[in-house]
């Protein structure tokens, strides 16, 4: 298995270009089952995890192409993606493929809207909780499916089409909005959100399945109105930059201390991220190519924050403050509020000689001269990444295993620092 290894010291100084969202091209592609016609989907960012949707979709019968490089672009320039799902051929999404990404159970919604029947396997729990899919299921019954759960299945039916009905979430659900906005899309009449996720991800969402044809006001509000249509068309759309990319490398940057511009960067999207990595003492400027973001020899200072949903902290961004709090001049207090479990880097981060202390949903977080480079590895994608922030800071060298989490989440991220002056590479494994 490869492993990352990372010389801790040198700032980052130099433009990290910031990708398409992972969080947005997932349920963008899955949005492809709703149309018999090509849904074109630009930067759509060259992840692990976009690989296997596609392999997943595939299964379900959509066939995809990639466009050829233009020329003079640079090689790892993203390409336009076709994604057609002009016939479905299975609506079974089975274990072996839902089990290796959970985000690929929202395809229950697509295929249960046009086919009026889906079976998908339950995700299971993963690293950062327990993660159940109750409020999903809650969506697709007010929308008339039958649901019978079955030997690890969800076998959803709804023969004669969904209906459109008012919806209240009791908790903010990403993944819950998704469905509900895929779903109300082909359902008859009308639909109302109430609570909703405001997530940019789910805006961009409704954007592209309004360019399809759909009929959604309100997107990135509590309350949403969909207006169910009988059929989407294809469509070309652009996926939104990657907050949880830009906020991840600014927070490297206020680690490391240098001169970063995030090239692509949507501070709008990013605004609370950026307040805390202020208040901890680097600077950050809104320049007409994204953020630029500097620490240039002050310390950082210790902050509390409480993740939340959008607009809020996001739960993507609190292990890498933690990684940034870990040197910080005083004591930090993290209250982490969406998952049960998301504290799995902390161990970790002990290894470089953090000190860090749970209280159940809190992490205090007391700031060291010194963190000391070690072999660490992780449990997910934002809890590997908060590891190597921390080894860009830290004395002597740094291996991170499980590389494959990184991988999943984060496109050319040792080309990216590396390109701004840190020392790291891939460890590549023979075969
Ligand atoms: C999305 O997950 C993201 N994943 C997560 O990013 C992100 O952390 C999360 O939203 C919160 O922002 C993708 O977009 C692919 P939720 P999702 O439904 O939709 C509870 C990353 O690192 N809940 O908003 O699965 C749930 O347990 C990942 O890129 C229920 O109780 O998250 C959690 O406590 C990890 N019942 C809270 O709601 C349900 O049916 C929010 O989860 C659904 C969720």
């Amino acid at each position: 298995m490869d492993r990352i290894r990372i010389v801790g010291g040198p700032p980052l100084e130099g433009t990290i270009r910031i990708s398409g969202a992972k969080n947005a091209a997932l349920p963008l592609m899955i949005a492809s089952l709703l149309t018999s016609e090509t849904l074109t989907l630009e930067n759509v960012p060259n992840l692990a995890d976009v690989g296997m949707l596609l392999r997943i979709l595939g299964h379900h019968g959509v066939d995809h192409s990639v466009d050829g490089r233009k020329p003079g672009a640079a090689p790892e320039a993203s390409r336009p993606i076709h994604l057609s799902a002009r016939r479905i051929v299975d609506t079974t999404a089975p274990y072996e493929l839902v089990r290796k990404m959970r985000a690929s159970f929202w395809v229950i919604a697509p295929l249960l809207a046009r086919m009026g029947e889906a079976k998908v396997s339950l995700p299971g729990g993963c690293a950062i909780g327990t993660r159940p899919v109750d409020l999903l299921i809650m969506v697709l019954e007010k929308l008339g499916a039958t649901i019978e759960i079955e030997a690890g299945y969800v076998h959803a039916f709804a023969r004669n089409g969904l209906v459109g009905a008012e919806i209240t979430f009791p908790k903010v659900t990403v993944g819950g909005t998704h469905t509900a906005l895929m779903a109300a899309s082909l359902a008859k009449g009308h639909t109302r959100l109430v609570n909703a996720a405001r997530e940019p991800e789910v805006v961009d969402l409704a954007d592209c399945l309004v360019k399809m044809g759909a009929r959604i006001k309100g997107a990135g509000q509590a309350v949403v109105e969909i207006e169910g249509v009988a059929s989407l068309s294809g469509a070309s759309h652009t996926v939104l930059s990657d907050r949880i990319e830009a906020g991840t490398y600014a927070l490297a940057a206020a680690m490391a201390g240098g001169d970063v511009l995030l090239d692509g960067a949507r501070a709008d999207l990013l605004q609370s991220a950026l307040d805390v990595i202020e208040k901890a003492g680097a600077e950050i400027s809104v320049t007409n190519e994204g953020v630029r973001v500097r620490r240039n020899g002050s310390g950082i200072d210790p902050v509390d924050v409480t993740t939340a949903p959008f607009p809020g902290f996001p739960t993507d961004l609190q292990a890498q403050l933690m990684a940034l709090m870990t040197k910080a001049k005083g004591t930090s207090r993290i209250t982490e509020t969406i998952f049960e479990n998301r504290f799995m880097h902390v161990q970790e981060l002990a290894r470089l000689g953090a000190r860090i202390q749970l209280h159940g949903d809190l992490a205090v977080v007391e700031g060291v001269e010194e963190l000391q480079g070690a072999p660490v590895m992780a449990t997910d994608l934002r809890a590997s990444v908060s590891l190597v922030i921390a080894a860009l800071a830290a004395r002597g060298e740094t291996i991170v295993h499980r590389v494959y989490h990184l991988d999943r989440g984060f496109e050319h991220l040792e080309q990216k620092l590396s390109g701004c002056g840190a020392i790291v590479e891939r460890l590549s494994e023979p075969a």
